[in-house]
């Protein structure tokens, strides 16, 4: 007899091992507890035993009862819970999707602009040598900018030719690799990154991106400059955008001039409140310009007799400052996801 009850009990912890879910715990209660379970014909065969054997068998089958019943009961609590905590239709986790960096579509947006009009991109290098960052574009000896405190010099061997290498302060030294690289005519513009050892504050970094361009043909004048620039400010920032050009001195053009765009914001016209972007002067100073120097032209073995060219630089982090209102320059590289994501669908 209690060989019986071992193969039922056997036999019951095989069934719970394969048991797996709600119904399968439901199953086990039924066939090990229910009305036709086979512990009920045992129960009913008490009164046919000897007396002397009742008790034991009787505490036998008790036992063998609450221990499949603790384990029934185990699994069906287990499977609720579980099924409790996993609601299918419960809406997934939405994987973290990349995107862009405002810097990157500004840069496009620029480069998209420059590219329609017919000219190709060019990247240059960030670490530059003396003679492209300064020499070749006809930056004197003594120029203030060529100061270690002006720039980043590596501790490199300098090249012998080409002097110390440094950490390019701005995009113009992506002119001077391709002029030496190509011939006349060409239209080029060129992104990236420069470095200046300046202080960081609201709207200085040691760190910002430049986009360059230039374009060298017969017969280029300062009129062709003007309407690339004219048709830029037009894509980049108003249809209705206007140009004021003011002299300046930049070494490697000549003339050269500032450049700044009539206000999107106010259109020049004097509001109640003062104009949060001209501070109701107007005009916004956007970039530099000139005619390349007849010297830099023929540096790069470009006959400055036959040929002529324009230049331009601007700097990415103001031009994306202005256009979406930005006031503090540290907010594009402290990668807080609040700032980011409101133009992720640039
Ligand atoms: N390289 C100048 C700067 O970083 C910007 C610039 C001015 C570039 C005039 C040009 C230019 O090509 O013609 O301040």
């Amino acid at each position: 007899m209690e060989n019986e009850l071992k193969i039922l009990e056997e036999e019951f912890l095989k069934d719970c091992q394969q048991a797996c879910g709600a119904k399968d715990a439901e199953g086990l209660r039924v066939k090990y507890l229910g009305r036709k379970a086979q512990i009920n014909q045992f129960f009913s065969k008490i009164p046919t035993l000897e007396p002397t054997q009742r008790g034991a068998y009787g505490r036998e089958l008790n036992i063998l009862k609450q221990k499949m019943s603790a384990i029934i009961e185990k699994k069906l609590n287990e499977r609720q819970n579980l099924e409790e905590s996993l609601d299918l239709t419960y809406p997934g986790i939405k994987p973290q999707r990349g995107s862009r960096h405002v810097l990157t579509t500004v840069t496009e947006t620029i480069c998209d602009i420059f590219q329609k009009q017919g000219f190709i991109v060019a990247q240059g290098g960030e670490i530059e040598d003396e003679w492209h960052n300064f020499t070749a574009l006809n930056f004197p000896t003594d120029h203030p900018s060529r100061d270690a405190f002006d720039t980043f010099y590596l501790n490199l061997d300098q090249d012998k030719k080409n002097g110390r290498y440094l950490l390019r302060c701005h995009t113009s030294p992506s002119q001077i690799r391709v002029m030496c690289q190509n011939k006349p005519p060409m239209a080029v513009i060129s992104p990236g990154r420069v470095y200046r050892p300046d202080e960081v504050d609201a709207t200085h970094s040691f760190m910002f991106h430049q986009v360059e361009g230039f374009a060298i043909s017969e017969n280029i004048n300062f009129a062709h400059l003007k309407g690339v620039l004219l048709d830029f400010a037009k894509g980049f920032f108003a249809k209705d955008a206007r140009l004021r050009f003011r002299p300046h001195f930049f070494p490697f053009t000549e003339p050269s001039a500032e450049v700044d765009v009539s206000c999107f914001m106010c259109n020049g016209k004097k509001k109640e409140t003062k104009c949060s972007v001209c501070k109701d002067k107007g005009w916004i100073e956007v970039l530099g310009c000139g005619m390349i120097h007849p010297n830099v032209l023929d540096t790069c073995n470009i006959d400055s007799q036959k040929y002529q060219g324009f230049a331009f630089g601007l700097g990415v982090e103001r031009m994306a400052m202005l256009k979406y209102g930005i006031t503090d320059i540290r907010l594009f590289y402290e990668n807080d996801l609040r700032f980011l994501e409101q133009f992720n669908q640039l």
